[in-house]
Order: structure tokens, then sequence, then C-alpha cells
């Protein structure tokens, strides 16, 4: 043991974990201790954090009221029941869901993560719709599970090319690089929908089930169509009954700012809708809520035994209850447009930035060859590399892995928009000077 203790955890990390299990930064971080959106790592170095555990640390680090509720459940000794017996916060918590979903007589199903979550939803419309055709958006990622994996639309995610679904992919997701991305916004629409008709007529037999979104595509880079587009979609989805499903793991709980859920940008209401990441602010915890016909669609049992257990629930219930009474969306909003004003700025001196974009607390920049639109998946190295030089940690990802991803705890302060501002600034002017 004493010999194992003398060789970096790094070393010991490789050595036992997967290859594929990627690690930020050419010397990786442990995070040791962290309050309020700071992390400190096994060094002492502290950070201010824009990327919170993958937009996860919904609310920030150590919040008393959601500590408090996770300790109290901790106090009663009961960590797990599982479902076959009631739980009076999971029954709290799915209720309060269904009526923020907006969803008509909406039902709850918890599962402990994304993935999770996005293969019960397919498995709920394929079976509610008995078809095994599913629609999806190119550059799109929903989890890593068979069937999600089956429909991402990201080669540098598709660690299998095995799927249960048959998938067609449409147009619409990342317009930057979209062959439609010169369009106006009414025009992109308008060619999104004619390829979506396209899709439908050409690549599938006709009895979709769903079409599965992401309102702003995450992994694949804060990238997303005009406001309206999946309003358009589902105009033509409710021609034939394909279900619509948003997947709003990203999106969801008001980080986009102007709305709680990403899809309402977009003037509809889906059939389903999926979560995980912000709701736990770091438990483990997703879920799908959906229209109850098609909740209570299957006739075989199904079950989650960690799903929704009384730990996650008390401690979901009280971040979900934190973000409603603080009105983490409106500062959201008022953040985000700080931050994205800046970024604005920062690209109009630099011509290394392809594009700035997103929503509320979700925002990118995507760096690119001078003056081209080539991908560079180099500066975005640098950049997370300088930016953490300077005490800020950021995300990075797209299609071509060249996009940094800004995605702070919502309950961000003006002090933190602008040193965050600062470090960006000399880290994407360190990319123009070569370094
Ligand atoms: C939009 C979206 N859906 C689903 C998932 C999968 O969630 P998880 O990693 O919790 O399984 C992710 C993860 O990043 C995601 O971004």
């Amino acid at each position: 043991m004493a010999d194992t203790e003398q060789i970096p955890l790094i070393d010991r990390h490789r050595a036992v974990l997967p290859s594929w299990l990627a690690l930020y930064y050419q010397d990786p971080i442990e995070i040791t201790r962290a309050e309020g959106r700071r992390v400190t790592d096994s060094t002492g170095t502290t950070y201010l954090d824009f990327f919170a555990g993958i937009l996860t640390n919904a609310i920030g680090y150590d919040v008393p009221e959601i500590s408090g509720a996770i300790r109290r459940q901790l106090d009663t000794g009961v960590l797990h029941t599982s479902t076959l017996y009631l739980i009076r916060q999971h029954v709290e918590l799915a209720e309060k869901i269904a009526e923020l979903s907006g969803i008509p007589d909406a039902k709850v199903f918890f599962t402990n993560s994304g993935t999770e979550a996005n293969e019960t939803a397919l498995m709920l419309a394929t079976q509610f719709r008995r078809s095994n055709q599913v629609l999806t958006l190119r550059n799109s990622y929903h989890g890593r599970a068979f069937g999600t994996v089956g429909i991402t639309g990201n080669r540098g995610w598709s660690t299998s090319s095995l799927s249960p679904v048959k998938v067609s992919h449409v147009h619409g997701g990342y317009r930057y690089r979209s062959p439609f991305g010169h369009l106006p916004d009414a025009d992109y629409v308008a060619a999104c929908v004619e390829d979506l008709r396209e899709v439908l007529l050409t690549t599938t037999s006709g009895d979709v089930a769903c079409m599965i979104v992401e309102p702003i595509q995450g992994v694949g880079g804060f990238s997303s169509p005009p406001d309206g587009l999946f309003g358009a979609f589902k105009e033509v989805l409710d021609e034939t009954g394909i279900l619509l499903i948003s997947d709003e793991v990203q999106t969801g709980w008001g980080r986009t700012g102007d709305h709680f859920w990403g899809i309402s940008a977009h003037r509809v209401t889906p059939d389903v809708m999926t979560f995980a990441k912000g709701l736990g602010n770091g438990l483990a915890i997703g879920g799908v809520v959906a229209r109850g016909d098609v909740m209570d669609c299957f006739t075989a049992n199904s079950i989650s035994t960690f799903g929704g257990n009384p730990l996650a629930t008390a401690g979901a219930k009280a971040a979900l209850d934190y973000l409603l009474d603080n009105d983490l969306q409106g500062n959201a909003a008022k953040m985000g447009a700080r931050l994205s004003a800046g970024l604005h700025d920062i690209a109009a001196g630099n011509p290394v930035v392809g594009d700035v974009r997103g929503k509320g607390l979700m925002l990118a920049v995507e760096l690119v060859e001078p003056g081209t639109r080539e991908p560079d998946p180099a500066a975005a190295v640098t950049v997370l590399e300088q930016t953490r030089a300077r005490g800020l940690l950021v995300g990075k990802g797209g299609l071509h892995n060249n996009v940094i991803r800004l995605a702070p705890p919502m309950t961000l302060t003006e002090d933190e928009v602008d040193e965050a501002l600062d470090a960006l600034g000399h880290a994407v002017a360190a990319v123009g000077e070569g370094e």
C-alpha cells in the first residue's frame, strides 16, 4: 500500500481506468475542496469553475440548504429502500417536475443518469408507437448506452455502430457549419423543415416513433438552431403522430435564461422530456417526464433499483426549491448577457474566434484558423491550458473539439463574470500570439 501511494495518481488512474476516459489538461487536476463557484485542487490552487462538473453543479458547491437536506436524510439512516416502498420526497419531486413540465397529465420516472433517461424515453416512444424508427439531429449526443449511442450524431462519441433502433438524422442543430447556415432565420427553418420532410420520405417506412432533440447541443459545442425550428418540426411530426422528445439534460432548470426548459424557446410543448445533470446539483439523478398515456404504455414491469432513491430525491428536491426560490433562471439570463457581451468583445479583436453562441449561462466560443472556418482544435487546448494558468476552469467540445464551453453554476456573480472574461481574453490572445 505504501508503495502504491508513492505512485502519482495520474499513473494509477491510467493503469486501472479505461484509456477512453479522457482527462482535461496536460497535468490533470484533482479537486479536493469546493465552495460557491470555486474549487481547490490537491496542491491548494483555487479556480473559478466555469464548467461545473459538466453543467451538473448547477447551483454551486457547499450550498447549506442542499447539504442540510442530504444530511437530514443521512440522519434517518435510510440511504436506500428501493421503489418497492413509498418514498415521500420521490413523490413530491415528481409532482413538482410534472407541474413545471407543462406537459398535460404528466408522469415522471426517475433514473440515475441522462443516458438512462434517454434510453427510457426511446423505449417508451418505440413501444407507444410500435415502431423502431427514430429521428435525431446531426451533431447530437444523448448518452453512452446502446440506444443512445445508436442515435448519436457525432463521430467522436459513436463508440459502436450497433443500434437497437433504426435512425435517420436531420439537419438543424449546428447552424455554423450547416449547408443552410448562410440563410436568414426564417429561411433556415424552412430549409430544415424541407429536409425533415425529405428524410421522412426517403429514409423511413413512414411509421416513425419519435424525434429526439437537444434544444442546444451540449457535447456538440452549444450549437443551436434559431428559435422556432422545433415548433416548425412538431407541426410536421403531428401530421403522423410522431412524438417529440426534448433532451433537457443540459438545457433544463433555467440555464438558458430565457426559459425554464430549452425547448420552450421553440414555442412548443414536447410529448416527453428527459433531464439529469443540474437537478441533483451533483447527486446522481435523472429522469423522464412524459404524457401520462405515453408513460403508462409499458405492459411489462420496469424498475430502476436506485432511480429516485431517498438520498438523491431529498437533495434534488432541495436543489430545485433553491433554484426556484432564488430565481436562478433570472440570474442566468442577467449574467449570461454580461458574459455574452464580453465574449463578443473578445471575438471582435481576434480572428481565431469563428463563432460566439449560446444562451443564458450556456455559452461557447468556436475557434478556427484565422480568417477561415477551418476548425482549430489545438487552439482550444491552448485556451484550456491558458485559462487554467489564470485560475479559470472551462470546458471543451464540439464536433471538431475546437469549441470552448462555458457553463458556470447559475449562482454566478458579476465580479465572477468579469474575472472569467479577463482570463478568457488573455487566453484567446495567447492563441493569436501562437503560444
Ligand atoms: C444532452 C445530453 N443528454 C444525455 C447525456 C447523458 O447523460 P449522462 O452522462 O448522465 O448519462 C448527456 C451527457 O453529457 C447530454 O449532454
